[in-house]
């Protein structure tokens, strides 16, 4: 017996569940989920059954057509939660628990009616990578063990539910509800659990992609990823046949704590992406990317994450690269740098978590989230490709993908599987070191562009008082505009920010990359005129990658400090668990 994934009970002596079968009640008064999961196993599973949960209520375990059988709830563990330890009968094929969510599950945001854009209904969604599938739903909540599922969400009546799944139908109750029902034939890991409720609306991209979002603002959704089924099929290309049927989308409230979250045939995204110009879709990209490295295979555990979210970044600019060419492609890694570096300066304390391949027993994997895995792993993709070629990398993608595909891998297995075909390339690039030392190795590829050069150089000669031209200022892309002000010195002058505003009419703006740079500068330069917008943002948005710095920014400086904790105090009832976290941390940092 072993314990596969540090993260949950799941021991590898036990059956693997095959599908679930759930049905949820969505009570929006209470803030709970009233739960029944069915665990289907396909074959006799006499013995111990090992669940994660964590905060449920179990109300009683049955064996369908049995009766209730024995269960105990074991001591609350702080990152996994509570064992559920079922003692299964002979002849058991399936259990069948029932359950109530707590009203701080971790997995779910409730939204008040005013926290959305149309203001008139609630609004629930779910976010369960990395485990907090657990505290939805009693589940073996490890990637290791793949499912299909169906289920059946009844709401209020009015209100829509989506889920990580295909729709099969819905009816009224008759007593003020509604049911929805959905089918997910494929296995897909516990974490792409995914649930949405609330007043939606949706349009048709193409045959087989949509986008869902509030009805004020689902036109404006529709307009922004317009051309999702293009990089459907530049994705293709890299991957082969798209595999999940459906590509749909679903923008969330601004709350949302991610930019965007692969759940299968329903990607999640934060509404921050509507920028009006499409500067923002090399998020879509990421998370359709996802629907192979990562959904198809997917890692074994998080202590081997990289290859989820590696792979995608990759995946990413190679679609960005096809579809805008060489530049964009050179920025997006700029880009990358840029986050990678700052992760890396985050956790110089804790070098164990700047390795790709971690090792993460007693510690929380949000904890452990970062760029790292992103950009550090995607770089090491990067070289492997360089290694070998273009093509003998793309053959190989796709026998990766052929051998690979339902299936749950770990870093071992990976590299056991490069070195079968493509031997020797692992050591060529210094493989090891990416994965098992901290830092960037000094042989990681670089990512040049002439227009990249250009952008750097300038912004090194800010402090001697270089600045872009008028032309120059004009003729930049929103990207261009980004990766400059990423490359300004992180303190700037008060007389600067003016010049900055003054120029590039940073304050209005409605991306937010830019936006959230530009006030972190502000920020950090105390500049007052950007203290109402950054409440503004502050107050409105929960996505934890702007949270981060702009907290940060703020708490660095004495003087600031007491406002990033006021305003902590009047967002967070409307942030997400996971931005909460995120933000008390960022900001006790600074209390020592
Ligand atoms: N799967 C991640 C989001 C995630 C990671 C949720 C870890 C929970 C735990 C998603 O694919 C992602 O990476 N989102 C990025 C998008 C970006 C890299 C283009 C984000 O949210 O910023
Ligand atoms: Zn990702």
């Amino acid at each position: 017996m072993s314990f596969p994934d540090p993260h949950s009970y799941y021991n590898s002596a036990q059956p693997k569940a095959r599908r679930l079968r759930l049905k949820l009640g969505v009570d929006f008064d209470a803030k709970r989920i009233a739960g029944e999961v069915v665990l289907e196993f396909g074959r006799d599973i006499a013995g111990l059954l090992d669940l994660d949960t964590k905060g449920l209520e179990i109300k009683s375990v049955q064996v369908p057509g049995l009766g209730p059988i024995p269960w105990e709830l074991g001591e609350p563990d702080a990152i996994k939660g509570s064992r559920l330890r079922l003692d299964v009968p002979a002849g058991t094929h399936e259990v069948a628990v029932t359950y109530l969510t707590a009203t701080d599950a971790m997995a779910l945001q409730w939204l008040d009616a005013a926290q959305t854009e149309g203001k008139v209904a609630p609004y629930l969604f779910s976010q369960c990578q990395q485990i907090h599938a657990r505290t939805m739903v009693p589940c073996q909540d490890t990637p290791v063990v793949r499912v299909a599922y169906q289920a059946e969400v009844t709401v209020p009546e009015g209100l829509t539910a989506v889920m990580s799944a295909g729709p099969a139908g819905d009816e009224a109750t008759g007593d003020g509800r509604h049911t929805f029902r959905f089918t997910m034939p494929q296995p897909i890991p516990s974490y792409l659990l995914a649930l949405a409720v609330g007043r939606l609306a949706c349009r048709d991209l193409s045959p087989r992609a949509r986008v869902w979002a509030e009805p004020e603002t689902v036109d404006a959704a529709a307009w922004e990823f317009a051309g999702v089924e293009d990089m459907i099929v530049k994705a293709e290309g890299l991957f082969g046949t798209y595999p999940w049927d459906r590509y749909d989308m679903l923008v969330l409230p601004p709350s949302f704590p991610y930019g965007g979250m692969e759940n299968p045939r329903m990607t999640f995204l934060t509404p921050t992406l509507l920028a009006g110009d499409r500067s923002l879709v090399d998020v879509v990209a990421h998370e359709l990317a996802h629907s192979w490295t990562g959904n198809l295979v997917t890692n074994a555990s998080m202590e081997h994450f990289w290859l989820n979210e590696g792979f995608t970044v990759w995946a990413e600019r190679k679609i960005l690269r096809t579809l805008h060419g060489d530049d964009a492609a050179a920025l997006g890694w700029a880009m990358g740098q840029k986050s990678l570096e700052d992760s890396l300066a985050r956790f110089q304390a804790e070098p164990h978590l700047t390795v790709l391949r971690m090792h993460l027993e007693g510690i929380d994997p949000d904890d452990a989230f970062s760029s790292i895995p992103y950009e550090k792993g995607a770089r090491l993709v990067a070289a492997l490709e360089r290694e070998v070629g273009e093509e003998r990398f793309h053959r190989f993608l796709r026998d990766y993908m052929d051998a690979h595909r339902f299936t749950s891998i770990t870093t071992e297995q990976f590299c056991a599987f490069v070195e079968a075909k493509l031997p020797g390339a692992l050591e060529a690039v210094h493989a090891r070191t990416y994965l098992d030392e901290p830092g960037l190795p000094a042989s990681a590829p670089q990512f040049r562009s002439a227009q990249l050069d250009t952008l750097t150089a300038l912004a090194e000669t800010w402090v001697a008082g270089g600045r872009p031209t008028e032309s120059q200022i004009q003729g930049w892309s929103t990207n261009e505009l980004l990766v400059y002000l990423q490359k300004l010195p992180r303190q700037v002058t008060q007389a600067d920010c003016l010049w900055l505003d003054a120029h590039f009419q940073l304050m209005g703006r409605g991306n937010h990359e830019i936006l959230v740079e530009w006030l972190t500068l502000a920020a950090a330069a105390d500049y007052e005129p950007a203290f109402p917008r950054i409440s503004e943002v502050l107050l409105r948005v929960g996505r934890m990658k702007y949270l981060r710095p702009l907290y940060g920014a703020l708490a660095a400086t004495p003087r600031t400090r007491a406002l990033a904790r006021d305003l902590f105090a009047a967002a967070s009832p409307g942030y997400h668990g996971l931005s909460r976290r995120v933000v008390a941390s960022v900001l006790e940092t600074y209390e020592k």
